[in-house]
């Protein structure tokens, strides 16, 4: 499928937007740098937190770090939850919430059968999803140009 160019000059800390590549929902996500505080501290409580599975296919060699992607603030992520294919919904909300992972800082929630997701895409453990979310293939055409695919 066609690369799909995307300008992110607009996205401000804590948005997200999804733009449509391969007909698979692509989010781009800017962390603010609470939420980028927050990953180091998750491994424990994540089925893969260092990406080490599938990584061919789920991880790209440029996000096989803490973050999993480039630059640190921008998540680059497909939208589609590694157990059936369902589109998890973000929940910024912090706070504990009946259901999520007690200190649940944010991240994603699959509305299907509760797999949660940290602010990187990375499964929480004993949730039925498997695997982290797709990192796509994707590099910077400048500053604020990405390129997907
Ligand atoms: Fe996401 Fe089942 S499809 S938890």
């Amino acid at each position: 499928g066609a690369a799909v160019e995307v300008d992110i000059s607009g996205l401000k800390p804590g948005e997200k937007i999804t733009v449509e590549w391969r007909g698979k929902p692509v989010w781009i996500v800017k962390r603010t740098p609470e939420q980028l505080a927050e990953l180091p501290k998750l491994d424990a409580q994540l089925a893969d937190p260092k990406s080490a599975r599938n990584p061919a296919e789920l991880t790209p060699e440029y996000a096989r770090n803490e973050w999993r992607s480039i630059k640190p603030e921008v998540l680059v992520a497909v939208g589609i939850c590694s157990h059936l294919g369902c589109s998890p919904t973000e929940k910024f909300a912090s706070g504990p919430q009946p259901s999520l992972p007690d200190d649940w800082k944010g991240g994603f929630l699959c509305p299907c059968h509760g797999s949660t997701f940290d602010m990187a895409g990375r499964v929480f453990k004993n949730k039925p999803a498997p695997d982290n979310l797709e990192v796509p293939p994707h590099m910077y055409l400048s500053e604020t140009k990405l390129l997907i695919g």
